[in-house]
């Protein structure tokens, strides 16, 4: 009896099989990853959001921040790639911005920050967007691990002066943490930084809440150099910026 037929149909049929089951396979981890990344995306907007409705007090503004932004970018801000700044508004004025910025010298790579500055220079608020700090030792810099963050409140460029800005390690007004002047030291000059952008760019980025306002970005953004808001999750891609991750 010749057996070669029967062993080539089953040979064929275990082929058919396995490349079945690798087809399911490969669809299944690609519909994971896409779900995933969806989730993650979400997240990460869910989490800016939550910063940017902290760092400016209830009430200061009436308009939908995420709705009213421009793109910017400047060395100041830590990127080479544009940021968006979320501009506040109260009775159809411009009171307060909120800039994105990168700190790049943490102790383990880039911290991402929200500045809120208000239109008289003063810091509303900061928040770390993320980072890759040490849990117990640069992870401070996160409001639920310390009240640090919360000492940048009312200060300006001229409060403290020049020299002020930067830790009391190197005699400035900012505590560092024990054992961990790197992440501290980093933030420090990244709001700094963020406030000096403020200072040369404040007149354009409050007449660009006006804009935004009007629904005009798109004409003003091409007025003034700023590149087009984009939704927040898909605005901050690439550069020396994208290491961190989530806290
Ligand atoms: C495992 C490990 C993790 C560290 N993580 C941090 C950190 O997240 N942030 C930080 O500022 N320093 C961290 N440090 C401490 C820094 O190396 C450094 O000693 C400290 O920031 C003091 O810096 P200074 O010498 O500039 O004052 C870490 C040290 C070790 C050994």
């Amino acid at each position: 009896m010749n057996m070669l037929p029967e062993i080539s149909r089953s040979m064929l049929k275990n082929s058919l099989v396995l490349g079945l089951f690798a087809i399911v396979t490969v669809g299944l981890v690609t519909l994971i990853q896409q779900a995933t990344a969806t989730r993650i995306e979400a997240s990460a907007r869910d989490a800016q959001v939550r910063a940017l409705g902290e760092i400016l007090p209830p009430g200061s503004y009436d308009n939908h921040l995420l709705d009213n932004s421009i793109q910017v970018h400047d060395a100041l801000l830590g990127s080479r790639s544009p940021q968006p700044a979320y501009i506040a508004m109260k009775d159809g004025q411009p009171n307060a911005v909120i800039l994105q910025a990168i700190a790049p010298d943490g102790y383990s790579g880039a911290i991402r920050l929200l500045v809120g500055i208000q239109a008289d220079g003063r810091l509303a608020g900061v928040r770390v967007l993320n980072h890759r700090e040490t849990p117990g030792l640069g992870d401070k810099v996160e409001l639920s691990k310390s009240n640090w963050i919360q000492s940048f409140i009312g200060k300006s460029l001229n409060n403290p002066s020049e020299t002020g800005w930067a830790v009391k390690k190197d005699r400035g007004e900012f505590d560092q943490f024990a054992g961990a002047t790197i992440t501290p030291r980093a933030v420090v000059k990244a709001v700094h930084n963020a406030l000096l952008y403020f200072d040369q760019h404040r007149a354009e980025l409050l007449v660009a809440g006006n804009a935004t306002a009007d629904s005009d970005s798109a004409l003003l953004d091409a007025a003034i150099g700023h590149t087009p808001a984009l939704p927040a999750s898909e605005g901050d891609s690439s550069g020396p910026d994208d290491q961190g991750t989530a806290p």
